[in-house]
């Protein structure tokens, strides 16, 4: 049975549009046969890597010098094969989320390789997972707003030498809810996020389609400017 990990970096937690996306996904996900254990990293006490001289390399290869929740999260890292990171765009990530893909460090092997182009490491051995993706919420209009995101994600995977299986990403989400009611349009976008999840598990991959019905325009742009930008 497949396991995954999703850990939510949204500082508004349960009530954020992140995790109005995150639930469903991981729903699909339980509906295809996964056990999905889902984390907050503002729950979780995470303190930043301030350890320069990579003592997870060099002095104890594998294992972190900083005793706090991280030593939680790492036994359960190991025994997913699938790593979910979600978390709203924060020019580019919230402070507890970055702390956590810095401490990812001690699960990468110290051994470098120079895989096209790039000096890369892989997870260690003890390390099940295989696929890493990510769940995405912004507040501006276009998709291309989560670029920087996405390319975190994306270098994480390289890194540790394992797929990046694509990005759920929905614009201007705070548009799937009127006067804190889920919208028709609202619904229909969460719906597609279920079915992401499950083709993730079920298929091993996210179709295209299903992708881009969730990150489709709900506003034009010019009403979401009106919006923020009460003086217009
Ligand atoms: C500090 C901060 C920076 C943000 N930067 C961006 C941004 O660069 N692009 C964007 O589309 N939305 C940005 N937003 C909006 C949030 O990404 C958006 O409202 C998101 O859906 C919030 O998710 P949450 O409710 O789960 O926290 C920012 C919000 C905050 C608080």
């Amino acid at each position: 049975m497949s396991k995954a990990v999703a850990i939510n970096g949204s500082p508004r937690m349960e009530k954020g549009n992140t995790a109005m996306v995150l639930t469903p996904f991981i729903q699909g996900m339980m509906d295809a046969g996964s056990d999905v254990e889902l984390l907050y990293a503002n729950r979780l006490k995470v303190k930043p890597c301030t350890c320069g001289e990579m003592y997870c390399w060099n002095e104890m290869p594998g294992e972190c010098c900083i005793k706090d929740d991280m030593q939680l999260l790492y036994p359960k890292l190991r025994e997913a094969d699938i790593l979910v990171l979600a978390t709203p765009v924060y020019i580019p990530l919230p402070g507890d989320m970055q702390n956590i893909i810095n401490r990812l460090c001690p699960l990468l092997d110290p051994f470098l390789e120079f895989r096209e182009g790039r000096t890369r490491a892989r997870f260690r051995k003890d390390v099940g997972i295989r696929k890493i993706l990510l769940v995405s919420t912004g507040g501006w209009w276009e998709k291309e707003n989560f670029g920087t995101v996405v390319r975190i994600t994306e270098e994480l995977a390289e890194d540790a030498g394992v797929e990046f299986a694509g990005a759920v990403l929905r614009p201007h989400a705070f548009r799937m809810r009127e006067e804190g009611e889920l919208t028709k349009e609202g619904e229909a976008v969460l719906n597609a996020v279920r079915r992401a999840g499950y083709e993730l598990v079920k298929e091993g991959a996210m179709t295209k389609e299903t992708l881009d019905t969730i990150s489709r325009p709900l506003i034009s742009q010019e009403e979401l400017w009106r919006r923020y930008n009460k003086v217009l």
